[in-house]
């Protein structure tokens, strides 16, 4: 079955469903099944019957709001594919920035320590421990699904031949959290849970990310507030703590930070479009 047909297709049943990346969809799961690059679709044979059926069933479960990447089973970060599925936060695009700030503070210093505390499918741990290979990274996350994909995305990427990062078994809100390393890590990265509870959020997240990967407590701060203690007792003075945020929480973040004198040069940054996301200060002391 010529592969135009299909896509325009599965574009059409996409895009009924409210899927507003139907057509991009629509490719990344026939290159999936096809196990071709995305770039490659038009120059394959097309489907067989067999790539067909498992193609209506990946296009049905996405018409279900099922997220693209749990089906491909992977995501991009950076420079890394991760692998991702039911039960780990599918990493976003915009936190690539976030990875950014540590990884040039990183670079500058020639290495050291960085914690990413929240770490998720390790994106943010396996990103610095890539671009940065001179750099000791430990990651931290307290969903037990979720630690098994990262633990499996870590073993990649040490296959492959990274730096290993070290995973940790932790709360964030645990104030013995890493004490052997206090005051000497040199950057802490979060991308934490920050949706306030009762937003609406897109029917992918509702009905696929974990909730506790995605709200915040009622005010979305819940997480971030024990994030700044942990940071302030880790990091050694000028040490550099980055944390993702709400778009409508920029100035209660920074205010957080800058109240209580253990932070200084609090500062904003914008994500890719435009909108506040995070968080940098440094250490003071
Ligand atoms: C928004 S996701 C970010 C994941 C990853 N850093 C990324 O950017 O893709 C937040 C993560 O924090 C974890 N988490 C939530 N509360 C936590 C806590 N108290 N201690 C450790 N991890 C926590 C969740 O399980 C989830 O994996």
């Amino acid at each position: 079955m010529p592969i135009s047909t299909v896509l325009a297709a599965a574009t059409a049943e996409l895009t009924r469903a409210g899927v507003s990346s139907a057509r991009v969809d629509a490719e990344l799961l026939a290159a999936a099944v096809l196990g071709v690059p995305r770039g490659r679709l038009a120059l394959s044979s097309g489907f067989d019957y067999i790539d067909k059926a498992r193609f209506d069933e990946f296009v049905s479960r996405r018409a279900a709001r099922e997220p693209v990447q749990y089906l491909t089973g992977s995501a991009p970060f950076r420079y890394l594919d991760l692998m991702v599925g039911p039960g780990v936060f599918v990493p976003r695009p915009e936190t690539e920035l976030l990875a950014e700030a540590g990884i040039r503070e990183l670079r500058a210093r020639g290495g050291g320590t960085l914690v990413d505390l929240c770490s998720g499918s390790g994106a943010v741990a396996l990103a610095v421990a890539h671009e940065v290979p001179a750099a000791r990274v430990l990651a931290v996350e307290r969903s037990e699904a979720s630690l098994d994909w990262l633990r499996a995305n870590a073993r990649r990427r040490a296959a492959a031949g990274d730096r290993p990062v070290e995973v940790v078994s932790g709360d964030v809100t645990d104030p013995d959290l890493l004490a052997e390393l206090a005051a000497t890590v040199d950057a802490v990265l979060c991308n934490p849970p920050y949706v306030p509870l009762g937003t609406p959020v897109p029917a992918e997240v509702a009905g696929h990310d974990p909730a506790d990967a995605v709200f915040g407590g009622p005010d979305g701060l819940a997480v971030i507030r024990p994030v700044r203690e942990r940071a302030a007792a880790l990091l050694r003075p000028g040490g550099l703590l980055a944390v993702e945020h709400d778009e409508s929480h920029a100035d209660a973040v920074a205010d957080l930070l800058a109240t209580g004198g253990r932070f200084t040069e609090v500062t904003g940054h914008q994500d890719l479009t435009g909108r506040p996301r995070f968080v940098t200060a440094l250490r003071a002391g």
